[in-house]
């Protein structure tokens, strides 16, 4: 690494919410978000761009249908599925997004044509459009287990908590709350942070998700940060972007995330945050009981599974 290249650092998401059920889920999710931080922090190590990085580490979770964006993402009220994404390359400070698009495989990279355009946040008929422009194939995200979730829930007047039926059998949190998301620092210095998402599921046909809002996913100079949880919670919290100007305005990204936690829990909000800032620090927070997490500080990789760990926010 020569004098002014930096360490590049990763941390990915696959959501907040209730507890992991057992070792085995917390194995079963561990697995998956390490095999995305190893590919991705290869990207950064050769030398490759916050922005590349991030959108590869999205599209790698979008592809796992254990989470709740791309394949396997959850179905509105009506039995279908919208996806949400947005990507914020904080050296340009520049946000791109796409809400609530359907049938294709990685609403990331809609996201990442997005950076280039005019026009940078597309919604339905939008989306629809810019998939026919680009010749992008037709892609159903719909796995079985979200079907017999929402027919379930359908059978009983979907008054019942999604989280309680198939999910248990997957040893996995609540689905609803999911989200994926990935924040970088590559060897430039430069931070990208993405999101993506296929909403909270069982929700009002238009319902827009934070997931392609700065108050999800945003990034400057100095820090990125992606959110996952109720994204009501987070838009009332502008959560991202009061983190990452928080960092900007000299706060140390550990008090930033602390504060901005304390904040969310004194009103009750179902939440979490993953960030990196410019110094290289790397943290976490929820007021959920758990944020499905992993990271990569340069040296390891590490993760946020201990399924008992009620700790509100940490860093590195
Ligand atoms: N945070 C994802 C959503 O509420 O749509």
């Amino acid at each position: 690494m020569s004098a002014n290249q930096v360490q590049p650092k990763l941390i990915v998401h696959g959501g907040a919410g209730g507890h992991l059920r057992s070792e085995k889920g917390e194995a079963m999710v561990r697995k998956a978000l390490h095999s995305v931080v190893e590919e991705v922090y290869d990207l950064l190590a050769y030398g490759g761009n916050a922005v590349d990085a991030v959108t590869m580490g999205c599209q790698l979770l979008e592809n796992q249908p254990t989470f709740n964006a791309g394949t396997g993402s959850v179905l509105q009220s009506d039995g279908q599925i919208r996806m949400s994404a947005a990507l914020m390359d904080g050296a340009r400070q520049r946000f791109s997004g796409i809400i609530n698009v359907s049938r294709v495989r990685h609403p990331i990279e809609l996201a990442k044509f997005l950076q280039g355009e005019d026009d940078r946040v597309l919604s339905d008929y939008g989306g629809a459009e810019l998939l026919r422009e680009l010749n992008v194939p037709i892609y159903d995200p719909l796995i079985n287990i979200r079907l017999q979730e929402w027919m379930q829930e359908r059978e009983e007047n979907f008054d019942k908590e999604m989280a309680g039926v198939i999910a248990e059998q997957a040893l996995i949190h609540e689905p609803r709350k999911g989200t994926i998301g990935v924040v970088a620092l590559d060897d430039r210095g430069r931070i990208a942070a993405g999101t993506s998402t296929g909403g909270k599921g069982l929700e009002r046909i238009g319902r827009v998700s934070d997931s392609a809002m700065p108050a999800g996913n945003y990034a400057d100079a100095s820090a990125g940060v992606s959110c996952t949880g109720i994204g009501e919670d987070i838009m009332e919290e502008c959560l991202a972007a009061k983190i990452v100007i928080r960092v900007g305005d000299g706060m140390s990204l550990a008090t930033a995330m602390n504060k901005s936690m304390e904040e969310s829990r004194s009103r009750k909000r179902d939440l979490g945050a993953i960030a990196i800032a410019s110094d290289g620090t790397i943290a976490w927070g929820k007021t959920s009981e758990v944020i499905l997490a992993a990271y990569h500080d340069g040296k390891q990789i590490g993760d946020t599974l201990n399924w008992n760990n009620q700790e509100l926010s940490d860093y590195h």
